[in-house]
């Protein structure tokens, strides 16, 4: 960890927003939170009853705000804002809601913290992080989005436990759109060092029985989450916390994070989706450029024209 202190904002005391201080706080990532909500009664109750577990936990300090300007000086700032997926609706369907949400928060995070890195939580991710670099004043490392590094979390444990090896051992990559035109790079999955086309399938399917099985499930657990308890939340929690870690510590560890596309990838250099990046204390410290077969290449253009489309439909 930096020696200097490090403190995190998180805006929005929902769900989302709630449990990443909890995680924060679990997981001793930061020195500071500052849990910031409109309603401050809001903030105060989730920041209240997160405080009540630091004697028995790491020491930490959670500030509940409705104030801007207690986010100065954060080294990270995590935004949540926004209504959630009510059931049936897709990431893109709450766009518009989310879309003025997020100029007018961008703004005010301008004014008060203008070097502090953006990590852009809310849905639909992608188009909303775009949003977020069209209106922030800030250098474009510093603001970026959690992209497919939930997906690919989803996929590496499910695909690990299906081939029988450690989800660490699963090196795969989802990426494009965090929603429905989001792809599995098969192409360049590796168990171990062994690429997944030559490692041993157990009996019973294909290896494009299996690649089919698990990027649909991977594609759908969200929804089927959310039908049973009404939304997500602890996932994305732990998503927020090891890109915390990983910008703190500056560990230079890839994750698949929304960014605007390198132009290597054929795709325009507007559109923003979950493309691999190496995440340090500079934020995006670097952009890798994955090989994909002409399968893959298709996949990526098309997910990219759905999040132009969805992008153009705005009054930008
Ligand atoms: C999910 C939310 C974060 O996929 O979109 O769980």
């Amino acid at each position: 960890m930096n020696s200097k202190i490090s403190k995190v904002g998180i805006i929005g005391a929902g769900n989302v927003g709630a449990d990443v201080a909890n995680a924060l706080v679990l997981l001793g990532k930061c020195v500071t939170v500052v849990l910031f909500d409109r309603t401050l009664s809001k903030a105060e109750g989730q920041a209240w009853d997160i405080e009540d577990t630091i004697p028995l936990l790491k020491d930490m300090e959670i500030i509940p705000s409705n104030q801007y300007e207690d986010l100065a000086d954060s080294d990270i700032i995590v935004v949540t804002v926004g209504v959630q997926q009510k059931e049936g609706q897709s990431r893109l369907d709450i766009l518009s809601d989310n879309a003025e949400i997020m100029r007018s928060t961008i703004k005010e995070l301008d004014r008060v913290a203008p070097n502090s890195i953006i990590l852009i939580v809310s849905n639909p991710v992608d188009v909303l992080t775009r949003i977020a670099i069209a209106t922030s004043t800030r250098a474009e490392n510093l603001i970026f989005g959690s992209g497919t590094v939930l997906d690919t979390a989803r996929l590496r444990y499910q695909l690990g436990k299906r081939l029988n090896v450690s989800k660490q051992d699963v090196h795969v990559y989802v990426i494009g759109e965090h929603g429905d035109s989001e792809f599995v790079v098969w192409s360049s999955a590796f168990i171990g060092g062994i690429l997944l086309a030559e490692f041993p399938i157990p009996q019973g399917a294909t290896l494009e029985q299996i690649q089919q099985e698990y990027a649909e499930l991977t594609r759908k657990r969200g929804y089927n989450i959310s039908e049973r308890k009404g939304n997500t939340s602890y996932g994305i929690s732990i998503v927020v916390c090891q890109l915390v870690d990983a910008i703190l510590r500056d560990e230079k560890q890839i994750f698949p994070v929304s960014v605007r596309a390198d132009s290597n990838y054929g795709v325009g250099s507007e559109v923003v989706l979950g493309l691999p990046c190496i995440i340090s204390s500079q934020g995006i410290e670097r952009q890798l450029v994955l090989p994909r077969n002409p399968h893959e290449q298709r996949l990526l253009e098309e997910s990219a024209t759905k999040l132009n489309e969805a992008y153009n439909s705005l009054d930008n």
